[in-house]
């Protein structure tokens, strides 16, 4: 059996301030420091990056950036470069958030090249897939996931798949109260793992792959026990620092 160490992020989206950030961890990181057998990550909006990889200094909890650009520097207003986050701490970066993709219509393209840009300067890309609700009625599930795949890994090379994390995260699951059961899940986690297969068959093993979408410590036990599943990108629970750190127990394996 691989030996895959469970992960679980939080991604704030667009919340909270440097100063609600500082309280978030005051309270969460002394309890987080008995989780030995889980990887935890934060991913704060960019200006407060900076005060959650300081703050998280001294213990494991891992720092991860919401968007990031592929290129190194340029005339890109607005963006942050894969450097700058490496010189801030950042030890992985979110790619391909469905709200980058549907809200500020990102392209397969644009993945293409930010996930080996990442990896290139030392950052784990956080991919995300996954497909609508009207893609899912439409029965086209595996075909999305597979089209986003193959486009957004087309560049990356083989021996470095597995050092990436992938979030599969159904759009209509995404903060709306409505969780995938545990069948499709598991299903559409297995199928993502078969993709990575058909590209390397290692890397499949060693690959992380998350669930995303309304997370919460209710579902956390009976999602995270799904064979394949090796953690969770969570939302509007991870605000809380209890109810992340309840999704944080729920797949502690403890010390190993
Ligand atoms: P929610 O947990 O709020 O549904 O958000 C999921 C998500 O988009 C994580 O990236």
């Amino acid at each position: 059996m691989p030996d895959r160490r469970p992960l679980i992020a939080a991604n704030w989206k667009m919340h909270k301030t440097r100063a609600e950030a500082g309280e978030f961890l005051d309270d969460f990181l002394p309890k987080a420091g008995g989780l030995a057998g889980v990887d935890i990550a934060i991913c704060p909006p960019f200006t407060a990056l900076a005060t959650v990889s300081e703050g998280c200094e001294g213990s494991e909890v891992l720092v991860a950036a919401q968007n990031v650009h592929a290129e190194d520097s340029g005339a890109f207003t607005g963006e942050v470069s894969p450097p700058m986050l490496v010189e801030i701490g950042a030890w992985g970066a979110i790619v391909g958030h469905s709200e980058r993709r549907h809200v500020f219509g990102e392209t397969d393209d644009d993945l293409a090249r930010k996930v080996p840009a990442t990896l290139g300067a030392g950052l784990v890309p956080i991919l995300c897939v996954g497909e609508t609700e009207a893609e899912r009625d439409a029965g086209r599930t595996e075909e999305v996931v597979r089209r986003q795949l193959e486009a957004d890994l087309a560049s990356v090379p083989p021996d470095a798949l597995g050092g990436i994390v992938i979030a599969y995260e159904p759009v209509w699951a995404i903060g709306t109260g409505r969780t995938a059961t545990v069948e499709q899940a598991g299903e559409a986690i297995a199928f993502t793992r078969s993709v990575v297969g058909e590209i390397d068959a290692g890397a499949a093993q060693a690959v992380r792959i998350l669930y995303g979408g309304s997370v919460k410590p209710a579902n956390a036990s009976e999602l995270l026990m799904v064979e394949g599943i090796d953690g969770a990108l969570v939302g509007g629970a991870s605000l809380d620092p209890g109810e992340f750190l309840a999704i944080c127990e729920a797949v502690d394996r403890g010390p190993t």
